[in-house]
């Protein structure tokens, strides 16, 4: 087989280029508090910066999630059907629904990830390696509305996919970056996604927990500074998207538990009173001025069961680690 037969399809709907305007970005640095959405963190190096904090001894729950599938994927594989369409929300580096291939033998693999040009070269990767597994490798942005679209339906049905079972993989408690009523929106279009599917199909997810501060703070605010890092790379990206001079090291990287909310908020806060300009546009931040980046909400498991319930989901089984610092779900369309 030459090369070249073993590249994925690529469906990219997503063009995170510069030279658009991106309003909805501009009408949130306008803000007071500003604020900028965390799917800015993902250009082609903060997907990397997060791969490497899920290394962080800090950053729990990569590892305990993980730990979660070793223990009871087993029993996971008992509900979760085999021969499915695997639907990757977030997919990254696609690592963990690989790990997942063994147990489950999807008859397809269909990641999906808004950081278009990093999906791009992990998938032609993993096609190398698994070259008799057909994929498709969406760049998409599903945060404000998520389907297949009917290029990636059309790809099923012409494979004879049409019929299988949809299993919805959205691990690393992702689903924490929304809003209670944004997230309920969400699945709500993921349990559409999987009924339009063949019987038996459902949501597999990864929900990080409410735990003490202390643990949930370092996880988000690292000794080596990787999240710090991570938290400021997404003023390069703004500046690269909206022609912007923000200046990354005038900006300090905050995290905390805001208990009220049951949340962690990273905030970018300014070091010195500062004027940042871009096209068509300018704001002055005073110093200690705060930019807010990322709410990563914990949820309780009985909240987060009420949840999926609400989205449309039937059973709703539930698994843990020892310590109950994070869950996995399986909720059957
Ligand atoms: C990818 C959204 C699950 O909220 O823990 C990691 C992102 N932010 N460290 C999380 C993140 C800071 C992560 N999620």
């Amino acid at each position: 087989m030459r090369a070249t037969d073993l590249a994925p399809r690529f469906v990219q709907l997503h063009q995170p280029s510069p030279g658009l305007s991106h309003p909805a970005l501009i009408e949130g640095l306008m803000q007071t508090p500003a604020h900028v959405s965390p799917k800015y963190f993902y250009d082609a190096l903060g997907s990397r910066l997060f791969d490497a904090i899920t290394e962080l001894p800090e950053y729990y729950p990569t590892r305990t999630e993980a730990a979660v599938f070793a223990q009871h994927g087993t029993e996971m594989a008992r509900h979760v059907p085999s021969d499915a369409v695997l639907i990757d929300l977030g997919a990254g580096s696609c690592a963990k629904a690989a790990r997942l291939f063994p147990v489950l033998q999807p008859c397809a693999y269909v990641p999906v990830d808004i950081s278009v040009d990093y999906l791009r070269d992990t998938l032609a990767a993993l096609q190398q390696r698994q070259p008799e597994l057909p994929m498709l490798g969406l760049g998409m942005d599903f945060s404000s509305r998520f389907d297949l679209g009917p290029l990636a339906c059309d790809w099923l049905a012409d494979r004879g996919f049409a019929q299988q079972a949809r299993v919805v993989f959205y691990p690393g408690s992702s689903i924490g970056n929304f809003l209670p009523h944004e997230a309920l929106a969400l699945l709500c279009q993921v349990h559409a996604v999987c009924q339009a599917g063949g019987a038996g199909g459902g949501l597999l997810i990864g929900v990080d927990r409410i735990k003490p501060r202390a643990a949930l703070e370092s996880a988000y605010d690292d000794a080596l500074g990787v999240t710090a890092a991570f938290n400021r790379n997404l003023l390069r990206h703004v500046n690269h998207l909206i022609g912007a001079n923000f200046m990354p090291a005038a900006w300090q990287h905050a995290a905390f538990f805001n208990e009220d909310e049951s949340r962690i908020e990273m905030h970018l806060q300014a070091i010195g009173a500062q004027t940042v300009r871009w096209c068509g546009g300018e704001r002055r931040f005073d110093d200690g001025e705060r930019v807010h980046t990322e709410n990563s909400y914990k949820w309780a498991p009985e909240a987060f069961a009420a949840l999926l319930r609400e989205a449309g989901f039937g059973d709703v089984l539930h698994w843990s680690d020892p310590k109950g610092w994070f869950s996995v779900f399986w909720a059957s369309a």
